[in-house]
């Protein structure tokens, strides 16, 4: 059990303040009207604690408010004239902490470049020739290195940037916690093995989502992270031509721009939101119950299946929407980061110190 100290210590905090006195006065009074089983039931709770705590970590909102207080206002302006000069790159901000939290946890592992002795993430299947905005992060990392020299993570950055993001293209607010170290590691095999795949069908995305802690309910509000941003005909290629769940006139307009024969035209793009590719709003679940979803990863979340009821709440309901995505985000940044004295604070985002 890989029990982090500072986990330890603050659950020995709780339980020396909570729990022991209610045990050991279970147990003085054991001899007479307590049971012994209640006894033993007291503690086999704080064991089960123990084991719940395995993940106990401790990012905060405000991790930088002594040590960078400005952090906040040093990246915002970065991340709006990045949008400002193109704003699909919004959406690529997103999906970066996504492809970086599923790989290992948040810990900027996706950010590392490749070079002659290292393999990072960049060039896995879901990742490669797809992912972009490193020159965007690499900008706001040499901004908050002038701020704040060595305090900053590139990890945290990663989490800052994909809440302006959302933010700047009208999606909702949240306070992002912070705290995440950046890792001195990538894997090239789990981001080909954790990132969902477009194919997916529901079984495998519920699948993929509960491996990283994250439920159902999670699942469907996060896919909504496709309301904003582009994919390339490769990545949809077998829905438009080979799935029923689609609308035909739909299928028809997307095969327009994207050949059925592999190979012609793969990287031809197309908008993952029909209505406002460039908005952060709830049209993405509208579309899915108008059969307009662009993945086969999309469309199976309204398929007369078990996701379809959250679909049609959140097509009715921003609001349910975003604060079910919030709640999401948060726990999605939650995943496996490094803390305390693990990993390091890297000076370029790209390399290993
Ligand atoms: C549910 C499982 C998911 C699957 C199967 C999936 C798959 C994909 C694929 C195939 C693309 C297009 C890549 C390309 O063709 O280059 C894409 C784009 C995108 N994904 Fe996802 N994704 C999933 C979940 C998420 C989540 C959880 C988020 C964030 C909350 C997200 C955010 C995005 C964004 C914003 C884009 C557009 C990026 C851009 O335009 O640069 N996705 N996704
Ligand atoms: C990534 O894409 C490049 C360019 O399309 C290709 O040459 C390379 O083989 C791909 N890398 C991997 C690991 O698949
Ligand atoms: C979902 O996909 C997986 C892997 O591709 C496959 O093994 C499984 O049978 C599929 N499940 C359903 C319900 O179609």
């Amino acid at each position: 059990m890989a029990l982090n100290f500072l986990g330890f210590y603050s659950l020995y905090k709780y339980m020396s303040s909570n729990f022991i006195p209610h045990c050991s006065t279970l147990f003085t009074k054991m001899a007479s009207s307590y049971s012994f089983m209640a006894f033993v039931s007291c503690y086999i709770l704080i064991l089960l604690l123990l084991l719940g705590n395995t993940s106990a970590h401790n990012l905060k909102t405000n991790y930088y408010s002594s040590s960078c207080p400005n952090v906040f206002q040093v990246i915002k302006p970065v991340v709006k004239s990045a949008i400002f000069g193109e704003k699909r790159l919004g959406a690529s901000l997103l999906r970066l902490f996504f492809h970086d939290c599923f790989v290992n946890g948040c810990d900027a592992s996706v950010l590392l470049d490749d070079t002659a002795n290292f393999k990072g993430e960049k060039t896995a299947g879901p990742n490669n020739n797809s992912i972009r905005g490193f020159s965007v992060i690499d900008k706001i990392k040499l901004h908050v290195e002038k701020a704040c020299p060595g305090v900053v993570s590139c990890a945290d950055i990663l989490a800052i940037a994909a809440r302006d993001s959302v933010v700047i293209l009208g999606g909702p607010n949240w306070e992002v916690k912070l705290g995440r170290r950046d890792s001195r590691t990538a894997s090239f095999s789990k981001a080909n093995t954790n990132l969902p795949s477009p194919a997916s069908n529901l079984s495998g995305l519920i699948s993929d989502f509960s491996s990283q802690g994250l439920s159902f309910k999670d699942m469907v509000a996060l896919s909504g992270g496709h309301t904003i941003g582009k994919a390339r005909c490769i990545s949809f290629r077998g829905h438009i031509y080979n799935d029923k769940n689609i609308n035909s006139n739909f299928a028809k307009e997307r095969q327009a721009k994207c050949p059925k024969q592999v190979g012609s035209g793969d990287f031809n793009l197309a908008p993952l939101d029909l209505q406002t590719p460039n908005l952060f709003d709830n049209k993405y679940y509208k579309n899915l119950i108008n059969h307009k979803g662009l993945l086969h990863s999309d469309q199976v979340l309204f398929n007369n299946g078990p996701a379809d009821s959250l679909v049609k709440t959140y097509a009715s309901s921003t609001t349910t929407f975003f604060s079910h995505f919030v709640t999401a985000m948060i726990k999605m940044g939650d995943i496996k980061p490094l803390t305390g004295s693990k990993g390091e604070i890297r000076k370029n985002c790209r390399k290993i110190i």
